[in-house]
Formats: C-alpha cells, structure tokens, sequence
C-alpha cells in the first residue's frame, strides 16, 4: 500500500477510531484536534480499546500478554497528537472527522489544500454532505474522495467509498486499498445523500423517533422490538443516542434544507428539543438514556 502516513482531522467518537485503525494497520498517523482537551480524551480511548482488544485475543489464544501488550505499545507508538494543522503537511492521506457542518469542513480542506503536499490524497468521514462541494473547496478534486467509515470503526466491517466525477481512478483505488489495509470491506459509493447505509438507516431512526413523538410505544420497547424481532444488535433509539443526538440533528438539517421534498427527511421534535437540552447521547452521558462510557448505564 502506498499511504504510510496518515492524518486524521478530529479525535471525537470516530476520528479516534480511524486514528486506532490506521495504526494498527501499520501506519503513521497524526491525530489533529482543535482543542488539546478532546484530543487527550481520544488518545484515552484508544489505549482503552487497544488494552479490550488485546485482553480478547489473549483470552481466544490468539496471542499471548506479552505479544498483546506489544502490539498496543507499537500501535499507540505510531500515533502522534498534534493540534497544529501543518503536522498535517507530507502525509499521504488525511481523513476529516470533524463536527458534521459543510462550512467548517469546507473552510478546513481550504486550508489543507495549501499546507499539504501536491499528492497527499484527502478524505471526508461525513455521514451527509456532497463529498464534490468539499473536493471543490479543497482545490484538488481529483485527489479527494469519501471514506465513511461506521460506529465503532474498531468494530465495525464496512467502509464506504465515495467517488464523484472528478476523482481520479489512482485515488480511488488508493481509497479503496486503504479501507482494505484497515481491515474493512469497502463499497463503492455514488455522491448521492446519505450514500448507502445512511440513506437506509437515518430515516429508520427518523421513524422511530416519530413513534415516540407520537407516543406510540416506550422507548425501550421500541428498542427491545428491533432488537428481538429483526435481530438488530440495538435498536434505533439506542442507535441514535450512540451516534449522536447532535450529529443526527446535523445531518437531517442539512438534508431538509437540500431536499425539501423528500418525505424520509423530517425531523422529529424529540430529536430537536434533546439537543436544546445538550443532551447529545453517549458523547455527553445522557441522550434518551444515560450512559456510563460507552454502555448504556
Ligand atoms: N474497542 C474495542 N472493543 C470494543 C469496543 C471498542 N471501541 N467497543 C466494544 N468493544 C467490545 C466489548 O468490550 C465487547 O467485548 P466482549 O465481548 O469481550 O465483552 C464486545 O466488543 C461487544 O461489545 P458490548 O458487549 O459492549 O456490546 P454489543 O455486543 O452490543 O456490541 C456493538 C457492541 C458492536 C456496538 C453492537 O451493539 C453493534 O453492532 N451495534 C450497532 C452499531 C451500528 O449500527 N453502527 C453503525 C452506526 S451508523 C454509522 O456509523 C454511520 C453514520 O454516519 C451515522
Ligand atoms: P464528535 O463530535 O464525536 O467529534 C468531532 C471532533 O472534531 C471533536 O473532538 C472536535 O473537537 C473536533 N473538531 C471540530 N472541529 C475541528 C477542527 N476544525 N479541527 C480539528 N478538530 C476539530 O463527532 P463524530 O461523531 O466523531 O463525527 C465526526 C464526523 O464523522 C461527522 O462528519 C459525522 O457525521 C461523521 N460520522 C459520524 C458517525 C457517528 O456514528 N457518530 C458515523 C460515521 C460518520
């Protein structure tokens, strides 16, 4: 694979994740935040979950502690956190995963498109937005494509990848071998809303937010119905508290904005009156339930 180094823009519920993965796939990786708080914070997370991954490869026999314990430290060991931009100047990828607002992410890849080298190819982690208005501000389209990746990345298999006209095949193919060298299995992806999984899933979660607005049934009846009758691993209200409230908010306001006449995108007045309340999900500790961590508590 020719990308060994690799920057991550944003250290929050998924930049820390890519950061983990890409390090673990033997790469350099520069986590940058804009804030050394959250940055601190997702380094923790990352030695947490390296530590869980090593305790289960140890307790299936696939490595021993010492081996475990080796394979964090070298991957810890590749990660350097930085809060200055210009870190960001000879990696081969960078990858955004920043708060889900077009115009931050398109004045950030403006500004990385000055700092980086000519070749660096970019990325965007966005749920929603047009991956073509971002690789435009970037003033290098075709070396700029989507790489959306899931909750919890550690986890979780699927990464989509999202070419528009403009991308080059190099830069797609580089993408694509990428989400493979990180363990995923890629999908190719139009630039069209929500891509795939999102265009599914959001308006699922939507619906069953409708249910509670309605009062239709309990939240955790809601949850425990997607769970026991379609065999989900959580249902949809337990699913958008570990998204996040706010981010979901984001994305539907951007797509009622962009397409007004779509039915699938409403946006329930739960969903709106929780973020008032700051109450964002697993991120802050309470959304429609309270969380300790990452478990419901
Ligand atoms: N790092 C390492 N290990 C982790 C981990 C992490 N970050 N998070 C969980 N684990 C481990 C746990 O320690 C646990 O290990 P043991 O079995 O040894 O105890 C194991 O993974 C399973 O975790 P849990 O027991 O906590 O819970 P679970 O069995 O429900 O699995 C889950 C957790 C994998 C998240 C599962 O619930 C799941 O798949 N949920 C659905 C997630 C989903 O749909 N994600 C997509 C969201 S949408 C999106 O991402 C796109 C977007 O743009 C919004
Ligand atoms: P988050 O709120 O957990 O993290 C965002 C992080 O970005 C924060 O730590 C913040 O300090 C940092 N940040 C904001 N502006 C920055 C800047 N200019 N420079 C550096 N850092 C900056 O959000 P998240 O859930 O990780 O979402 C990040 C992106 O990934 C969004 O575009 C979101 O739509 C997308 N996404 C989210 C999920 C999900 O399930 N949460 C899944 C797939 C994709």
């Amino acid at each position: 694979m020719g990308i060994k180094k690799v920057g991550v823009v944003g250290c929050g519920l998924m930049g820390h994740g890519i950061v983990q993965v890409a390090a673990q796939a033997g790469c350099d990786v520069i986590a940058l935040e804009s804030d050394q708080g959250f940055l601190d914070k997702g380094l923790a997370r990352i030695q947490k979950s390296l530590a869980k991954m090593g305790e289960k490869a140890v307790q299936k026999g696939k490595q021993t502690e010492e081996q475990a314990a080796a394979f964090a430290k070298d991957a810890f060991g590749r990660i350097t956190g930085s809060l200055d931009k210009n870190d960001l100047a000879d990696c081969d990828l960078v990858v955004e995963a920043i708060v889900e607002d077009l115009d931050v992410k398109k004045a950030l890849f403006a500004e990385l498109g000055k700092i980086c080298k000519a070749d660096t190819i970019f990325a965007s982690n966005t749920s929603s937005f047009p991956i073509a208005e971002m690789a435009d501000a970037s003033g290098r389209p075709a070396r700029f494509v989507g790489l959306h990746f899931f909750n919890p990345v550690q986890l979780m298999r699927l990464v989509e990848v999202v070419r528009t006209d403009k991308t080059d095949d190099d830069v797609f193919a580089a993408a694509r071998a990428f989400g493979e060298a990180v363990g995923k299995a890629p999908v190719s992806c139009k630039d069209t809303p929500g891509f795939v999984v999102n265009r599914l899933l959001v308006p699922y979660m939507v619906q069953s937010l409708l249910m509670l607005d309605r009062g239709d049934a309990s939240k955790e009846d809601i949850d425990t119905a997607m769970q026991f009758g379609c065999g989900h691993p959580m249902g949809p209200i337990t699913l958008t508290d570990y998204v996040g409230l706010d981010t979901t908010l984001s994305i539907l306001e951007g797509w009622v904005e962009r397409y007004p006449d779509e039915p699938a995108f409403e946006i329930p007045q739960v969903l709106r009156t929780k973020v008032e309340e700051g109450k964002l999900g697993r991120k802050s500790g309470e959304g429609f339930y309270t969380w300790d961590g990452d478990k419901k508590a």
